[in-house]
């Protein structure tokens, strides 16, 4: 592909919100030959965002963040993502990373990716790079599995390692509670717990079933489960204490799904109203648990908030402005019409 490296015609200051991830549901089949696992895993962006302003220098790159759990040398994806940029598109010029955080660290919400995904999308477009999304895929990917997904978002399906990622044609709506359990989980930690008690489960098909189901309502979400919850609650043998009142509360304040979100440690209710997500927020924080209250954010609403923050798309390939997929509606809203 023939690409011109001029500067970004306008060198302006990018404020990019960087939505964070829950799994709806992740099923771990075997391990790769690359030492990777081989998943399945059900994405699905919520509106809980850090913000990731980006400005242009002439040299150099520094990320900062008001995190003191987040590195601010290279052990940061963020700024890693914006050296493997310049580095593949020979770039002199640099640029000033600054990351307000709001998603929890070390909470299987994929906080960390999406702020790499974001610096890829910014400094694509600042540097003039016009790779796009789906030209910036093969660096997302080198970074870390989840990172591919920040660059399609919505509810998607992530295969091979997690990073062969395809959009879904329905789109879940809903609202999410999070329970954040203050305290972060390895996730190669995680994984390498799950080694010595797996067995290869290629046959498993939960998660195929729910997509080509017919979805009826949020019923559907009852065959959804994390197959990394038990490897992650001996992880953390603390949080183990606690689940059984989490998922307890969630359920009976009638959340379609409880899970933990990706190798931990946010645990999780999806609620077709925003009624009674409240009344599981309010139960959560009476019990004493630290909670947050997001939406879910369809394939529409992420690809129209890029071209908010990035402006109008010239020249990148697959990100024109797309028709919204006919959203996912439940049959209890169906039939209360
Ligand atoms: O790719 P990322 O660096 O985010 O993954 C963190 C760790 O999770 C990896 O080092 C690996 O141990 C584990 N992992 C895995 N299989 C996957 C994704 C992640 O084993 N598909």
């Amino acid at each position: 592909m023939e690409r011109t490296l001029k500067p970004s015609a306008r060198s302006r200051v990018l404020r990019v919100p960087a939505y964070a991830k829950v799994n709806l549901g992740l099923e771990v089949l075997g391990v790769r030959q690359d030492g990777y696992h081989e998943l399945r895993s059900l994405f699905q962006t919520i509106d809980l965002h850090d913000d990731v302003v980006i400005r242009p220098r002439r040299r150099g790159l520094e990320v900062r963040c008001d995190h003191p759990d987040v590195p601010q040398d290279e052990r940061n994806l963020a700024l890693r993502a914006a050296l493997e940029l310049q580095r593949h598109a020979g770039i002199e010029r640099g640029a000033e990373i600054v990351i307000s955080k709001r998603i929890p660290v070390g909470g299987g919400l994929g906080g960390g990716s999406s702020d790499a995904a974001a610096v890829l999308m910014a400094l694509d477009r600042l540097w003039g790079v016009g790779l796009g999304p789906a030209g910036l895929h093969g660096l997302a990917r080198r970074l870390g599995a989840d990172v591919p997904f920040f660059l399609v978002g919505g509810t998607a399906l992530g295969l091979a390692r997690g990073d062969e990622v395809y959009p879904l044609h329905w789109q879940v709506r809903g609202h999410v509670v999070l329970v954040d359990p203050g305290r972060p989980i390895s996730t190669a930690a995680v994984f390498a717990r799950m080694d010595r008690s797996l067995t290869p489960r290629e046959n498993s098909n939960k998660i195929f079933r729910f997509v080509s189901s017919d979805l009826e309502g949020f019923r559907a979400f009852g065959i959804l489960a994390n197959d990394l919850e038990q490897a992650a609650l001996e992880e953390a043998p603390d949080l183990a204490d606690q689940v059984g009142r989490i998922r307890g509360i969630l359920i009976r304040e009638g959340a379609a799904l409880a899970s933990l979100s990706g190798s931990g440690s946010s645990f999780f209710g999806l609620y077709d109203d925003a009624r009674r997500a409240r009344g599981a927020q309010s139960a959560l924080t009476a019990a004493g648990f630290i909670v947050l209250r997001a939406r879910t954010v369809s394939l529409g609403q992420y690809r129209r908030s890029w071209a908010r923050s990035l402006g109008a798309w010239r020249g990148g390939a697959g990100f024109e402005p797309v028709k919204e997929p006919a959203p996912w509606r439940s049959r209890t809203s169906r039939s209360s019409r």
